[in-house]
């Protein structure tokens, strides 16, 4: 092991450092890890350095400590380095010096007896974090030495060097212990599998990053599938990847440089997570081709260290594509045989293979139904094929016909998981899981569990949730969804009229299946800080800690990744811990309430509003709305028959309109618009309210992160504080068009007289125009009045305005369209005189190269503190660039409170 000697300077960016900590002087205090402590810092550095030449080491060190605690007290002002994303959670950030002394009787050993890639790793990654966090050097030792040490090893190993030891360790998982022996205190850190020595070392690391005492421990994971899936496609893109280009592949091969895969590795391995399929569902034709799986051997061959088997989604028409048989069909001898030929290759390539990812018979895919053969059938073919390797088949769920019928009132897209894979129950190999979506539609702000996840009972099933944000706001928006997840996982599905929580049945302990799990779909890019939005990353984070153990809090989620993420101070913690824990339900206020769906724009980019165009297309995703009325109705009495899908105790609940939660309404149930919820107040009004109230809470967040001014480092301030002052704006764009659009189905006004009346708005055929133009846009919802003015010729357009308002300071907003065909400069002049300027190129995500001004591309540019009084004119000047012509949709005036 590769270890350095210097000292780290503690950043006080996670508390400051006090004058009068506990080692100032003698003591008799118990440190972090339950010692008796006296004179820490002599105690820490000078008994373990026996040498003359380790002593002036020591005495160095000593004074480095002194004189660093020093320089710190004469310096208040709070010095925080700059930071990029790129290590997540992983920052073993330095800690404040009065903690790092707590930890000082830590071993300054390790023995670490495992020699396989994930066991160096572990060593590895102690000694890393160690040294970061705690300036302090582990030295290697190939025998238990007579000093304390940390012990890394399997059961058998650890036994072997101590057989005092005696703790129990679960498969899978690890234990945390400390063994007294020999006078000397051994921390044990024991692996079920060296896989085991790697988690183990990460949850003492991130005991330490969190200023935690070091405990005893004892952990094994939920369920053996905890696997990432990333929709990467060969040339680079990533389908419904919002961060960057792929870490894989570009330009149809895997990636030269592959360091990133190895970070992503690192990453996934501290959370429990230890399967990753690299390639889109869609899966490309030549994934199996000869020399891409030499290539993509090169990926698992980086994340192997990591305890992370690389699986692949395959095309189920492989035989035929890459094998030029004259079928798919699984059930010819020659498909069989091909299955296992290329599986054997396959394995010759990649040994720790983890298996398949197959979507089949859905959205254009080819599929068994091909020949008229079963789901079974096809996946039972390639399981059978990997059977003898231990690799497993996940087939998905997600099976469903995109063709159907609007007019037929019975139609419903939520029940084809169910009636495609029910009657296959206990017809699959032994190691095929179904991957189920948590919900029977397509990752929506909230949808219902899907019914098949209790209907499968002798088949092992993993569920699949999205970590990539595809309809929720695509990490433009702070969306935390581990709330959701616990909502999910937390639903009793009430299957064989007993409690069968979902997170029980997954773990595949409900119906004692071998093989349950989790799968996240990913979509991590090439951006730095990986997902995009600083404040996404807890969704990566919080996936793999479910996956791990489904009964963890969202509360003790969050405050872990808050704390590794951005420092223990504790008003850092509160402030962000908050922002995230309540994103979801702020997101679902300002978007699509009470089960509605996304009321996203479902044929493009499933971004921006676009409301009915989940109306009259076969696509499904359907709320029926007419004039008197809205909802899908699932109800086995006079609808789909959906509900009849669940267990009957649940049906029951929702079934009827008395126990259906108001959350789920229009989920199971058409009702009028002045239908009255559990509130008291009408549907239309509590559509009307929640979107009120979620953009009011959505334009908190830039405020309340204002307040970590100078406690977080500037890049990540900055980036966070640009995304949440865009979000504010698009909240805003999204409350607009989704109340003006319910006003006017329903006929119904708002009883508090805001919606469609914008008293502080000025429309642009109020202002005086020089060059712009009026255009309708699509769908009305998304603009102000259904138009906007653009200016399509190349030199700049001008709005002007004569401002009547009373002197005092205000808020000047424009809404304008981020088109990204180009990079239109708008400029705001208050009586000639500049006021601000912005660039239309900064903030929406990547899929909204969309050239059109609509609810995706609408974006709100505030400028705040500006003086006005009685006539001043106010002039706003577009400058197209490249095809994008400075659309705008109005300017409004704010008095400010
Ligand atoms: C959604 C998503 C697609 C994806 C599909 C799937 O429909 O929009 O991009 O391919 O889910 O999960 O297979």
């Amino acid at each position: 092991m590769v270890v350095r000697t210097e000292k780290i300077r503690p950043s006080q960016a996670d508390g400051t450092i006090t004058k009068s900590g506990p080692f100032s002087g003698a003591g008799n205090d118990t440190d972090m890890l339950g010692h008796k402590v006296i004179l820490r810092i002599r105690a820490t550095n000078l008994h373990r350095n026996k040498s003359p030449a380790n002593g002036k080491i020591a005495r160095m060190r000593l004074r480095t400590a002194v004189s660093f605690l020093a320089l710190s007290l004469l310096s208040l002002a709070p010095c925080v380095r700059a930071e990029t994303g790129e290590e997540g959670w992983l920052r073993y950030a330095p800690l404040p010096l009065q903690t790092q002394l707590q930890y000082n009787t830590m071993p300054h050993y390790l023995v670490a007896a495992g020699h396989s890639a994930v066991a160096e790793s572990a060593a590895t990654e102690l000694a890393r974090g160690l040294h970061s966090m705690l300036g302090e050097t582990l030295r290697a030792s190939s025998s238990v030495p007579p000093e304390d040490a940390f012990l890394l090893g399997t059961p058998l190993e650890i036994r072997h060097l101590l057989p005092a030891w005696k703790a129990t360790v679960p498969a899978g998982g690890f234990s945390f212990s400390q063994v007294a022996a020999h006078g000397h205190h051994y921390w044990v850190i024991a692996g079920g599998d060296d896989r085991g020595e790697l988690y183990g070392v990460f949850r003492v690391l991130e005991q330490v990053a969190q200023q935690m005492p070091l405990t005893p421990d004892t952990e094994s994971p939920s369920s053996p599938i905890r696997w990432v899936n990333q929709w990467d496609n060969f040339d680079g893109t990533i389908e419904r990847g919002y961060a960057g280009r792929s870490i894989f592949f570009d330009n149809g091969q895997v990636r030269s440089d592959l360091h990133r895969v190895s970070e992503y590795g690192r990453l996934l391995a501290s959370v429990g997570l230890n399967g990753a399929t690299v390639n889109n569902v869609n899966a490309n034709l030549h994934t199996l081709d000869p020399e891409m799986i030499v290539e993509l051997a090169r990926i698992a061959d980086a994340f192997r260290p990591w305890g992370v088997r690389m699986s692949l989604s395959v095309d189920l028409s492989s035989p035929q594509a890459v094998g030029h048989l004259g079928t798919f069909d699984p059930l010819d001898p020659q498909v069989a045989a091909w299955w296992k030929e290329k599986v054997n290759e396959l394995y010759r390539a990649i040994p720790d293979f983890a298996g398949f990812v197959i979507k089949a018979d859905s959205e254009g895919r080819p599929g068994p139904s091909k020949y008229g053969r079963t789901p079974a059938q096809a996946a039972n073919v390639v399981a059978r094929a990997l059977k003898p390797h231990s690799g497993v088949v996940l087939y998905r769920g997600f099976v469903y016909n995109n063709h159907l019928d609007w007019n037929n009132l019975k139609a419903d897209r939520a029940r084809a998981g169910y009636d495609n894979f029910r009657a296959l129950d206990g017809k699959f190999e032994p190691n095929v899981v179904i991957q189920v979506k948590h919900g029977p539609i397509d990752f929506q702000v909230r949808e219902p569990v899907s019914p098949l996840i209790a209907a499968l009972r002798h088949t092992s099933q993993a569920i699949e949730l999205q970590i990539t944000q595809e309809y929720t706001g695509q990490q433009r928006h702070m969306v935390f969804l581990v709330p959701m997840w616990k909502w999910v996982l937390n639903t009793d599905l009430r299957a064989q009229n007993r409690s069968t929580p979902v997170s029980e049945i997954v773990e595949g302990k409900s119906f004692h299946q071998p093989l349950g799990g989790f799968v996240g779909v990913a979509n991590v890019g090439l951006d730095t800080n990986w997902l995009h939005h600083p404040m996404a990353m807890a969704n990566l984070y919080g996936f793999g800690k479910l996956a791990w153990n489904p009964e963890l809090t969202t509360e003790g989620i969050i405050d872990t990744w808050t704390r590794l993420t951005f420092g223990n101070n504790p008003k850092v913690v509160d402030v962000v811990n908050g922002l995230q824990t309540n994103s979801w339900r702020v997101y679902e206020q300002y978007t699509g309430p009470l089960g509605i769906g996304g009321l996203t724009n479902i044929i493009s980019i499933h971004y921006g509003p676009g409301i009915e165009s989940a109306e009259r297309n076969g696509w499904g995703q359907w709320f029926r709305a007419d004039k008197h009325g809205i909802g899908m109705d699932r109800t086995v009495a006079t609808g789909t028959g959906y509900i009849g899908q669940y267990p009957p105790q649940l049906a029951k609940v929702y079934e009827s309109l008395d126990t259906c939660p108001d959350s789920l309404l229009l989920f199971m149930h058409h009702v009028p618009y002045n239908y009255m919820l559990r509130s008291g107040k009408t549907l239309v009004q509590h559509v009307y309210d929640a979107h009120y109230e979620g953009a009011a809470a959505a334009a908190t967040y830039a405020p309340r992160w204002h307040t970590l001014h100078g406690l977080i480092d500037d890049p990540r301030y900055e980036e966070t504080l640009a995304l949440f002052e865009y979000e504010a704006g698009h909240a805003v764009v999204w409350r607009d068009a989704v109340t003006a659009w319910f006003q006017n189905i329903s006929g119904i006004p708002d009883k508090l007289g805001r919606v469609g009346q914008y008293p502080d708005r000025i429309e642009t055929d109020s202002m005086q125009a020089d060059g712009y133009t009026t255009v309708a846009v699509t769908p009305w919802e998304t603009a102000s009045a259904g138009k906007a003015v653009v200016c399509n010729r190349s030199a700049p357009c001008t709005l002007s305005t004569k401002l009547g308002r009373p002197a005092g300071v205000y808020t000047i907003a424009v809404r304008y369209f981020d088109l990204r065909t180009g990079a239109a400069h708008y400029e705001l002049l208050l009586n000639n005189q500049p006021l601000a300027h912005w660039v239309a190129n900064a903030t929406l995500p990547p899929a909204a190269v969309d050239a059109h001004p609509n609810g995706s591309t609408s974006t709100l540019f505030t400028v705040s503190d500006v003086h006005l009084k009685p006539g001043d004119t106010l002039m706003l000047r577009g400058t197209p660039n490249q095809g994008e012509p400075a659309p705008v949709d109005y300017i409004e005036v704010n008095k400010q409170q």
